[in-house]
């Protein structure tokens, strides 16, 4: 899998890539990941990247030219199999979501500041709009990184434990069980019997229930899914 990541900010989302699993997935060569300054790509001596709304109003629109020039660019080099726009109104990132574009091969994630892009860019390129939640944060770099994280977890070989990211919550629509590691009583506090039991089976209906109460209590909406 090759990431570009287009940005105005590249400083700003350089650093999980850096650390931890993102960081090792990179150097075990599953993933690469470059990042794009878009003011390399404009063409005035200010480096100017937006630019007032047509209509008036408060708020700078991100030009189409710069954009237009640096994913051309990318292009010219290899073919793309999805270009992101990472937005407040894009459909809102999932478990699903992440699991779909895990098996992509090349994609560009294109990161909005201000009050976002020039429409032309999404009706032109964007092939996907994604929501990190419903809030607005002051610039998709940090929903791009949550969105690779999501994504670059999953592919074969980055996890050490195969089998891990498939009782992470979500996965089957439910939220993982309580999770215990020793010692088995801290402070009066002990651990159920039934993980001490040795008996996998039980191990195994009891998690599964649990994973069920869980959904229940706290997310019974995906239940209904
Ligand atoms: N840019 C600003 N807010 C965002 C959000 N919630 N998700 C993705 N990108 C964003």
């Amino acid at each position: 899998m090759r990431i570009d990541i287009i940005t105005v900010l590249p400083d700003l989302i350089k650093s999980p890539f850096e650390a931890s699993i993102l960081k090792r997935a990179i150097e075990k060569g599953l993933v690469e990941v470059h990042f794009h300054n878009l003011r390399d790509y404009t063409t005035n001596n200010y480096k100017t990247v937006d630019d007032y709304q047509f209509g008036g109003g408060a708020g700078m629109v991100m030009m189409i030219e710069p954009i237009d020039k640096c994913i051309s660019a990318l292009q010219a080099e290899r073919p793309y199999d999805e270009i992101i726009y990472m937005t407040p109104d894009g459909v809102t990132l999932n478990q699903g979501i992440a699991n779909e574009l895990s098996l992509k091969g090349n994609m560009i994630i294109l990161c909005g500041h201000y009050k976002g892009v020039d429409q032309r860019v999404r009706d032109r390129f964007v092939t996907r709009e994604i929501s990190i939640g419903d809030y607005v944060l002051s610039g998709g770099e940090l929903g791009a990184a949550v969105l690779c994280d999501a994504i670059i977890r999953l592919i074969p070989g980055v996890l050490n434990d195969e089998t891990s990211a498939l009782t992470d919550s979500f996965q089957d629509n439910l939220l993982a069980p309580p999770v215990y590691t020793r010692p088995a009583e801290y402070k009066g506090m002990k651990v159920p019997d039934v993980l001490l039991s040795g008996n996998f089976a039980k191990i195994e209906a009891w998690r599964e229930q649990q994973a069920l109460l869980r959904t229940q209590e706290r997310r019974p909406d995906l239940l209904e899914e």
